[in-house]
């Protein structure tokens, strides 16, 4: 049975109405400091991805995505589960058109699609799904609780959300190898020490810690933030010769806004900048 309850977000508006949303999967954070913090919200199934859960985290990271309020988005699970991968029940329902035609594609997809910097907190859990959604955040700091694997293999599958191709840009081809052929787990620092994780900490200030990465970079200029991120994702898909090209190119396009020469100045005379966005 389903115990996880609806929850809402109250937004207000420019025009001073309160907008509610209602999620069943997930809870969403008011903006603060220019972060919106989602948690995946389902214990009753280990944060299991189910379609409800996918589309819910996709919705909001859309809106995110379009709202100049929000500068990044940590998302996190429990203390005990980030989340347990895909939801197996609703997987044994699905033959080979039903998977070939599954909505969570396009979700996954919009996830993978956020421009703004997305940070993962983990404690616990992080497994199939739940690695490979690990895989699309920007920045993951972890407790020291934390588990990480790709056991699909023990399903007769194999990691479905890009985790064979992210894995082995993550952490090296005979790590990756060895956890989807293995179905073993690693802990949070050999995931650190992988490169899979930026930072590892005590489980109760995993989310903090988050929270303040996120919090400080949204207080840099947004421009140069999407920017930084999106050219160093292509990292993972072009050449370096290409990959510099971009670089350039972003670079050259940066020295065109005002939060560049408001950057520069504020350096010149000895004072804290103010970013506009622009
Ligand atoms: C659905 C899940 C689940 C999952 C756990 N649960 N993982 N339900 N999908 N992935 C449910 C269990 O059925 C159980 O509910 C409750 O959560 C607690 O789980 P337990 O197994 O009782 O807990 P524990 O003994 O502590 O073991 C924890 C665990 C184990 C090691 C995380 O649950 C586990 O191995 N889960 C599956 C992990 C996995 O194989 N993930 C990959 C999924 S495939 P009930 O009500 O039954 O007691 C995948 C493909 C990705 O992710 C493709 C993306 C497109």
């Amino acid at each position: 049975s389903e115990q996880s309850t609806a929850t809402s977000r109250i937004k207000n508006t420019d025009d001073g109405i309160s907008m509610q949303h209602e999620y069943q999967d997930i809870i969403v954070s008011e903006i603060s400091g220019g972060v919106l913090t989602i948690t995946l919200n389902r214990p009753e199934a280990y944060n299991a991805l189910r379609t409800q859960l996918l589309s819910e985290l996709a919705t909001v990271l859309q809106q995110a995505a379009a709202d100049d309020e929000v500068r990044a988005v940590v998302v996190t699970g429990s203390e005990k589960v980030f989340a347990a991968g895909a939801d197996i029940k609703e997987m044994a329902a699905l033959d080979a058109v039903g998977v070939l035609n599954d909505p969570r594609v396009l979700h996954w997809r919009t996830i993978a699609q956020f421009p703004k910097p997305l940070i993962a907190a983990v404690n616990g859990f992080a497994l199939g799904g739940g690695c490979e959604l690990v895989m699309h955040a920007d920045i993951v700091i972890a407790g020291d609780n934390a588990q990480f694997g790709q056991p699909e293999i023990n399903l007769g599958i194999i990691p479905g959300a890009g985790g064979t191709q992210r894995l082995i840009r993550t952490v090296g081809k005979s790590m990756a190898m060895q956890l989807v052929l293995s179905g073993e787990f690693i802990s949070a620092t050999q995931a650190r020490d992988f490169g899979l994780v930026s930072e590892v900490t005590i489980p109760e200030r995993t989310l903090e810690r988050a929270t303040e990465l996120a919090r400080k970079i949204a207080t840099k200029p947004p421009i140069a933030v999407r920017q930084a991120k999106e050219v160093l994702l292509k990292a993972y898909e072009t050449t370096l010769d290409s990959g510099l090209s971009l670089e350039r190119k972003a670079f050259t396009l940066l020295a065109a806004t005002e939060d560049r020469n408001e950057g520069i100045a504020a350096f010149m005379e000895k004072r804290k900048p103010n970013f506009t966005g622009k």
